[in-house]
């Protein structure tokens, strides 16, 4: 008996990665899933893995910044499988560069269609489904880059929207028996190795995979609005924006004034990288 018998999910970005390990996990633990990348050979071949070792699976090969492609991706997992259980949001592109030298607006283009637009097409085109039906899951996948990280700034940013649309949905979805979570990895795979400071020692992408079917299944019931993060065996959760507390009040505020206040009586955090150690 597997944790997601009778489900169907959709993973994006599934060829290669993190997505792969989600996919091939998902459906050792019972669900069908529809295995989405933009190069269709690794897509076929997560597939056919899956389908090798007895799971059910379906290819499909598309841009998921394409929001009509989006759509017909979501729909194809009801017309396969006979439901839409959970989306998994994991497509993503990166590149690093100081901002003085981030200058091709064409690669910032393609990475916030595919790290911002790409969840928000699969995501409302999930989400319709599931209001419908009035159940699903949703798991986006974010990344500790999300407080800010050095030379890599679109894509901090792609990753801090994926927190914000998670935080979002979260609270439009719950009254409709929806759930909607974010994971934050960390793991050896293409992207990790593209980048400076990538550590080759980092662990396969499949530790992290029990967590998304955690997310994906009914173990998770109640937990919504969460960002989860397993990074190197650390499992915690990720502490959310929020107001520090005190709140100042008055009718109008001059600038010595507010000078005054940040240099007394308001509570500064530190800044983002000495607040992420374990
Ligand atoms: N590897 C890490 O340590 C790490 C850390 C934090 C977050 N993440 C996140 O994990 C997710 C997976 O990353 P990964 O490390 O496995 O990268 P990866 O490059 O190994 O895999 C990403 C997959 O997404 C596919 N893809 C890219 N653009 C697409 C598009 N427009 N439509 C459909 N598919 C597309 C790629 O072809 C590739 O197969 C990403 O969201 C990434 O931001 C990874």
């Amino acid at each position: 008996m597997g944790f997601l018998d009778g489900r169907a999910v959709v993973i994006t970005g599934a060829g290669r990665g993190l997505g792969r390990a989600f996919a091939r996990h998902a459906a050792g633990n019972g669900a069908a899933v529809v295995v989405n990348d933009v190069d269709a050979e690794p897509a076929c071949e997560t597939a056919a893995a899956i389908v090798a070792d007895g799971g059910t699976a379906v290819a499909s090969v598309g841009s998921v910044a394409d929001a009509g492609y989006a759509r017909s991706l979501i729909s194809l997992c009801g017309k396969r499988f006979g439901s839409l259980d959970g989306l998994v949001n994991n497509a993503a592109v990166g590149y690093h560069a100081p901002p003085w030298e981030d200058d091709d607006p064409e690669r910032t283009r393609v990475l916030v269609e595919t790290n911002v637009l790409g969840p928000l097409h699969c995501g409302t085109a999930a989400a319709k489904v599931m209001c419908a039906q009035g159940r699903g899951v949703i798991v986006n996948v974010t990344s500790g880059a999300m407080i800010g990280q050095r030379c890599a700034a679109a894509y901090s940013a792609s990753k801090g929207a994926v927190a914000s649309m998670t935080y979002s949905w979260a609270g439009d979805l719950a009254e409709h028996g929806v759930r909607v979570n974010a994971v934050s990895p960390i793991a050896w795979t293409r992207l990790m190795a593209a980048d400076p400071k990538g550590n080759p020692d980092a662990p396969p992408p499949e530790r992290v995979a029990p967590l998304v079917t955690y997310l994906l299944s009914d173990l998770s019931a109640g937990v919504t609005g969460q960002v989860l993060r397993l990074a190197d065996g650390h499992l915690h959760a990720v502490r959310q924006p929020a107001i520090i507390r005190p709140v100042l009040h008055r009718e109008t505020w001059t600038v010595e004034e507010i000078a005054a206040a940040v240099g007394s009586e308001l509570v500064l955090e530190s800044p983002p990288r000495e607040r992420w150690t374990l």
